[in-house]
């Protein structure tokens, strides 16, 4: 509306004046109403900038603290920084990288962000001003990886609500019912890398609830709208375990207890999907007494308590559809499949080796254009 605060200043003025005029006030009152309106003006101002300032102040890294010997003793990991510990709570919005899972000389690197990685966290952090975006690190990072965070990332950290907490997998799934998965199950999993962040997503959500949300997404509306205690349909007879939210005390987390109790037992290394979206879909059957015939993809809120979000709430493409994404002349179909759409997932299993150019009318990069455009214009031609 106005270009700036002196354009607005002026048309208020105007108006004001106008105001007063009609009314014949006498020019003392005039000149009342003006400082009044000048004072408003400045603490106004003044405010604004205050918390411009405490948003600034929170985005900075703080170092590492470790003088607590008993947090030191129940968790080898170097530290987290801003949220300093996780807790509880349903702001909470995780995402984890478990891509050094088990290998045994990963070297102490730095925090590395693929660009769409980042635009996954930036276009959430922006339309969730409230929440805390969590990023779950199980890889060892070198002593000053914040520093040089601050220097790749600085969109990112610039939002204020972004921050990075280091954590080794075993610390993790303490006092979770997976826990005991540790004992060689896990690490000698045919997919250690999917499996770990299968278990790691649900003990967070058991542990501190929140969102969980897979990296390979982009945010298009507010999570507020969904309501709690949801997990989203992938197709009509299967659930996903990409996008989940769960509250970190009532009948959700019962939900999440139940389905790590029964994964504890029915853990399969071999099987791919096992873990993930098998297991979420078979114990939401079981937690919400469905009847088997029953499918997913016009549900919602459940007697049980829980809530299934339709296949285009997250997933309006499907999988066997992900070229729609990188073609140039797919928008104008895509674009009216997304009316109820909140975050769209770009399964980055089968998209990771398509290029995007910056620029072009590939549908992932218009959407990436749109809501987290200096994360896709940043460093060079490619996305
Ligand atoms: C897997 O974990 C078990 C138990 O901690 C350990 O004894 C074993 O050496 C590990 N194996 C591999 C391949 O890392
Ligand atoms: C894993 O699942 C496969 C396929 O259903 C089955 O053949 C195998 O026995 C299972 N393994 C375990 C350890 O349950
Ligand atoms: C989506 O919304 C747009 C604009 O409101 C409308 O033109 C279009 O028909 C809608 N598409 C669907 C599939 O509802």
């Amino acid at each position: 509306m106005f270009k700036t605060t002196s354009d607005f200043y002026s048309a208020m003025n105007r108006s004001c004046f106008t105001h007063l005029k009609s009314k014949g006030l006498s020019s003392v009152k005039k000149w009342l109403v003006l400082i009044l309106f000048l004072v408003a003006v400045s603490l106004a101002a003044y405010y604004y900038t205050v918390q411009l300032e405490q948003s600034r102040k929170l985005a900075i890294i703080e170092r590492p603290i470790i003088g607590n010997k008993e947090r030191k003793a129940r968790t080898t990991y170097a530290v987290p920084f801003i949220f300093r510990p996780i807790t509880p709570s349903p702001f909470n919005v995780f995402f984890v990288e478990t891509s050094c899972a088990f290998q045994s000389s990963v070297k102490p690197g730095f925090l590395q962000l693929s660009k769409r990685q980042a635009c996954a966290i930036y276009s959430t952090a922006v339309l969730n001003p409230k929440h805390r975006i969590i990023i779950v690190h199980t890889c060892p990072l070198i002593k000053d990886y914040s520093q040089r965070w601050k220097e790749d990332w600085p969109e990112l950290l610039s939002l204020g609500n972004v921050g990075v907490v280091e954590a080794k997998i075993p610390w993790l799934l303490s006092e979770t019912p997976v826990a005991s998965l540790l004992d060689g199950r896990l690490n000698r999993s045919a997919y250690p890398v999917e499996h770990t962040s299968d278990l790691v997503r649900f003990a967070v959500l058991y542990k501190y609830g929140g969102t969980y949300l897979d990296t390979d997404i982009i945010s298009i509306r507010p999570l507020d709208d969904l309501g709690h205690n949801y997990i989203g349909a992938q197709e009509d007879k299967v659930l996903a375990s990409g996008i989940m939210n769960i509250n970190p005390t009532d009948v959700g987390h019962q939900f999440i207890e139940e389905a790590l109790s029964a994964l504890k037992f029915s853990f399969n290394g071999s099987v791919w999907a096992a873990n993930g979206p098998q297991l979420i879909t078979r114990q939401l059957r079981k937690f919400c007494k469905l009847d088997p015939k029953e499918t997913f993809d016009k549900m919602g809120k459940l007697d049980c308590g829980l809530t299934v979000h339709p296949p285009n709430t997250f997933y309006p493409i499907p999988y066997w559809e992900w070229e729609e994404f990188f073609d140039e002349t797919a928008w104008p179909r895509i674009k009216d499949q997304l009316n109820n759409t909140y975050i769209l997932h770009f399964w980055n299993k089968l998209t990771k080796d398509s290029v995007i150019y910056v620029g072009s009318q590939q549908p992932y990069g218009i959407i990436a254009a749109n809501y987290c455009s200096p994360i896709y214009y940043k460093n060079g031609d490619e996305f």
